[in-house]
């Protein structure tokens, strides 16, 4: 049975709002790109994407040439169909999709690998099961090895209602190909399922369970979105 939330069944709406670039992928693909390229990303790497959706933005920012070791896992089975279609000519990755919850995947899984990412998908979680995701991410990085989170990020000044409405306000107001409809859709599952944290939060946690280093790779102009780095 589907399990994930309603705005994701069909990734219709979050194709468009991607490709308009309305959520910044493209700053953060450029980004994670040149973050890899610095790192000297190899063959047989792997990368662990955690609520990876149709994994466009991996397919766009991990190389195509080396022998990636990709896992994608998401909570729909929807999600895991379009990322197995969007990976069919990765011909030299070694695709991997698990249809599960992401800490209950991490927490079930010993491996340790070099690359984790999570997009826009850990805001979904309650405040303390993020907390349980960075503890367990943190057991399944390899010494040295770097957890990339880009999502939705209170500002210090922010709490959920304030952060919310700027949300929304930018949104109705620059998101112009998005429909009255849709909009609402989008404001209903922002209300309702949306559990955004600000990246002091982040930070203490990761300095809490032992990462070494913790960098911000990006803010948005309207400080809705971030992209921080943490280095096992
Ligand atoms: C907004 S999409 C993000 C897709 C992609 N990572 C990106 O960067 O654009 C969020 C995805 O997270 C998935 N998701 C939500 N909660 C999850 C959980 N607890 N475990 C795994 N996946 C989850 C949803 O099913 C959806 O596919």
């Amino acid at each position: 049975m589907e399990k994930t939330h309603e705005l994701f069944k069909s990734f219709d709406l979050y194709s468009e709002v991607v490709q308009q670039n309305y959520m910044r992928h493209k700053e953060l693909i450029a980004i994670t790109k040149e973050r890899l390229s610095q790192k000297g990303i190899q063959d047989g790497a792997t990368l662990i994407d955690l609520g990876c959706g149709n994994a466009h933005f991996s397919k766009e920012a991990y190389p195509a040439e080396i022998c990636l070791h990709y896992k994608g896992i998401d909570l729909s089975e929807n999600a895991i169909y379009s990322a197995k279609n969007m990976l069919h000519d990765r011909s030299n990755w070694d695709v991997a999709l698990v249809c599960d919850d992401m800490l209950h995947f991490l927490e079930n899984s010993q491996e340790k690998v070099q690359f984790i990412s999570s997009g826009f998908c850990l805001h979904h979680l309650s405040t303390p099961q993020k907390k349980a995701v960075f503890s367990a991410l943190k057991k399944r990085l390899l010494a040295g090895g770097t957890f990339f989170l880009y999502d939705v990020a209170m500002e210090e000044r922010d709490n959920k209602p304030i952060f919310n409405k700027r949300q929304l306000n930018w949104y109705r107001k620059a998101w112009h190909s998005i429909s009255n409809e849709q909009m609402a859709a989008i404001s209903e599952h922002i209300l309702k399922e949306d559990f955004p944290e600000k990246v002091s939060t982040y930070k203490n946690w990761a300095k809490a369970f032992g990462f070494s280093q913790i960098k911000q790779l990006y803010r948005d102009p309207n400080s809705l979105y971030v992209f921080l780095e943490f280095v096992a």
